[in-house]
Formats: C-alpha cells, structure tokens, sequence
C-alpha cells in the first residue's frame, strides 16, 4: 500500500550540537535589548486576530498590542474564560484607541467548531482587511491516549489541523494587498523547542501523523514535539502556497516564545508545574518573542524565531524540509485531511 509520504528525499543529518544549542538557548534565553515594545510601531487601525489569549503568553499580547492601539479580536474556547480576560486587560488599556473583541467558541480540537467560528470571523470583519494573524493557542498534553472525536490524536488536532483549517476562513480577510508600502503583515505559527522531540526524520509520523492507533502512539513529548514540528513546517509552506510575500508583502513566520511560567503544563503533575514556576519566565516575555515575529522588519517567510527576539535554524532535517518541498507535501496532507469542512469558494 503506497502512503502518501512514500519517496521523500533525504533530509540533512541531525547535530547533537546543534541540539544542545538550543536547549542552551531555550532554557538561558537572550532577552532582545534592542528591539523592545518601544521599538514596535503605532498600530492604530491594525487589526490582528489571535488565538487562546484568555491566559498565558496570548493575554501578555494582547495587552502589548492594546498599548500601541491596535484593534484585537481575540479567539477563545470558553466565553467566559474571554469575557474575564477582556475586562481585565481593557481596565488595564483604558486610553487605548484600539479595541477588543472577543468570538468565543472555538475548540480548535473540533473542526465543526472550527468552521463555524470562521464563520463567524468572516461574518463580523466583512469588509475588514487583517494585518496579523497570530496561532497562538495550543496545548501540551501529559498524555498520549487523548484523541478528538474523530479519533486524532489531540495535539495534532489542536496544534496542527485546527489552525491550518481557522487560517482557510481567514483568508479572505487577510490575503490582500498591504494599505500601504512600508505596514507589516504577518502571519505567526506557535513553535518550541520541544520541536527537537518531533519524530525523525522531518518532525512528523511519516506513517500516519494522526496516530489514529493509540497503541502506536510514543510518548506525549514526542507526540507534542511532532505538532511544533509541524508549525516550522506550516509557516513556510503557507508562504509558498498562497506566495504570500511576492502577492501581498506578507512574511509567515514560525516562534518559539521561550519556556514561561503558563498554564501549559496544567495537566502536569504537581510538582513539575512546582518545578516549572521556580525554572522559567514570566508569561511577558514570550509576548516579546511573538511580537518580535509580528514587527520585527527584517524577516523572511519561514524564519523561526527564537526567546526573546532572534532568529535561529531549526532541527536540521527539519530545515530541510523547508528547502526540498517536503513542508509543501505536509501542507497539502493536512489541507486534505480537513478538506470536508475548508470554505465552499
Ligand atoms: N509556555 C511555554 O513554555 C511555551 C513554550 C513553547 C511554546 N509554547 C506555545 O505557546 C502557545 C501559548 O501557550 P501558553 O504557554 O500561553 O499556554 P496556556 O497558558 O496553557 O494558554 C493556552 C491557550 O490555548 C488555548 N487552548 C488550548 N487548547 C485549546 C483548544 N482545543 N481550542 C482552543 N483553544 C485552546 C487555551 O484555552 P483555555 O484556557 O480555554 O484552555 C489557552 O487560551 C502554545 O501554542 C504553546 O504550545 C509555550
């Protein structure tokens, strides 16, 4: 039986350098002290559309882009989750000239849910152009037995299909040609470190990334791995595919934000999310290193930036598939998988 990842070619060899750099890297980050919030631009009139910012790094965003006056709609699974966060952060904002919307709904883990909350987006921008997209939500599960209604594994559901197929409604809103010369547009895919415990070679299950046989399935890290994996891989071919930089001056781009004190670890046990909050950063400065994807001016579609504002390679073979159309044919498997429920036009 032919797969549809038979014949790929030959990634480049894995470095156990390389790895230890950026586990160096992720755990002692360079906090970017000449691109700060101060250097991002005014974004009166800008529209960005984020995912999952009732909480974590995406609430720390948000309240970022609220200073600098940018018009938000925030997509959240639970609305009261959203409505909580939105007085919040507009107490916090009150002389914004920005505003703050939030369509709530969105399991990103359900792609009916997806659909119509795409729906919805379409719907209440009409006419509207966006500016930034950020797919920030994503969860980081303990557990490798969890699976979405139709079987898939949750991870790759929630951090892969579910934003690839949001982005189809999106579209339309988003692929248009910038008001104007020198205003950035971006598109911006939530990696991470963990992207080194994606499977070998390129990052994803060749055999079948949706591990639909849960006894099959590694370890969560390596299932998680797999799906920041696979946003490296998403940011450049969304590029190619809709030729986003020559068509509409518009650079996708992948970040890892940095390891933060969130809520991600939340079904953890205990004493790791102990360990977590004592180890690691303050949820800001993951804001920092996303916003450094959405404003810092010189980078190119597929960059994959690293905590707090730089860029770096990813896992070797990874990259590779950035160069030899792997990351297109992982592109085209996911747009195939959530064909039944992309936009009719
Ligand atoms: N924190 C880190 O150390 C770290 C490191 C590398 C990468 N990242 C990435 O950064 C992004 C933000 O994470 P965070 O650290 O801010 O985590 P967080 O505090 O757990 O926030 C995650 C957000 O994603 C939402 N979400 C989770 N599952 C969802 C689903 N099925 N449908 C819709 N929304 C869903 C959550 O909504 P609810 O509140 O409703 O659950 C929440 O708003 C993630 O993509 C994560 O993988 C984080």
């Amino acid at each position: 039986m032919t797969n549809f990842f038979d014949q790929l070619p030959e990634p480049a060899k894995q470095s156990k350098l390389q790895f230890l750099k950026h586990v160096y890297r992720g755990f002692r980050p360079i906090v970017n002290k000449k691109f700060t919030v101060e250097s991002y631009p005014d974004l009166t009139n800008k529209i960005c559309i984020i995912t999952g910012m009732n909480t974590g790094i995406g609430y720390e965003v948000v309240d970022i882009l609220l200073s600098k006056n940018c018009t938000v709609y925030g997509i959240v699974r639970t609305e009261s989750k959203g409505k909580a966060a939105k007085e919040t952060l507009l107490a916090k904002n009150k002389d914004t000239k920005g505003a703050l919307s939030i369509i709530a709904g969105c399991d990103l883990s359900d792609f009916n849910s997806v659909k119509q909350t795409g729906l919805k987006i379409q719907e209440l921008l009409k006419g509207k152009e966006v500016d930034f997209v950020i797919h920030n939500a994503g969860l980081m599960s303990n557990f490798n037995d969890r699976s979405n209604a139709d079987g898939i594994e949750l991870m790759f559901a929630t951090n892969v299909m579910g934003p690839q197929l949001l982005q189809a409604y999106i579209d339309p809103l988003f692929l248009t040609e910038k008001k104007s010369e020198n205003d950035l547009k971006r598109i911006i895919w939530l990696s991470s470190l963990a992207h080194m415990a994606g499977p070998s070679p390129y990052g994803f299950n060749q055999k079948d990334p949706k591990y639909l046989d849960v006894k099959s399935r590694p370890h969560s890290s390596t299932l998680y791995g797999q799906s920041k994996a696979s946003s490296i891989l998403q940011a450049k071919a969304y590029g190619i595919r809709h030729q986003t930089d020559e068509k509409y001056g518009i650079q996708s781009v992948s970040v890892f934000p940095g390891i933060l004190t969130t809520e991600l670890a939340r079904d953890y046990p205990g004493f790791v999310q102990k360990f977590w909050n004592l180890a690691f950063y303050a949820p800001k400065f993951g804001a920092y290193s996303e916003l450094y994807g959405c404003f810092y001016p010189d980078l190119k579609t597929g960059d994959y930036v690293i905590p707090f504002g730089a860029v770096d390679t990813p896992r070797q073979d990874i990259n590779s598939a950035l160069e030899n159309g792997v990351c297109l044919k992982f592109w085209d498997y996911v747009q195939e998988e959530i064909k039944d429920y992309l936009p009719k036009n």
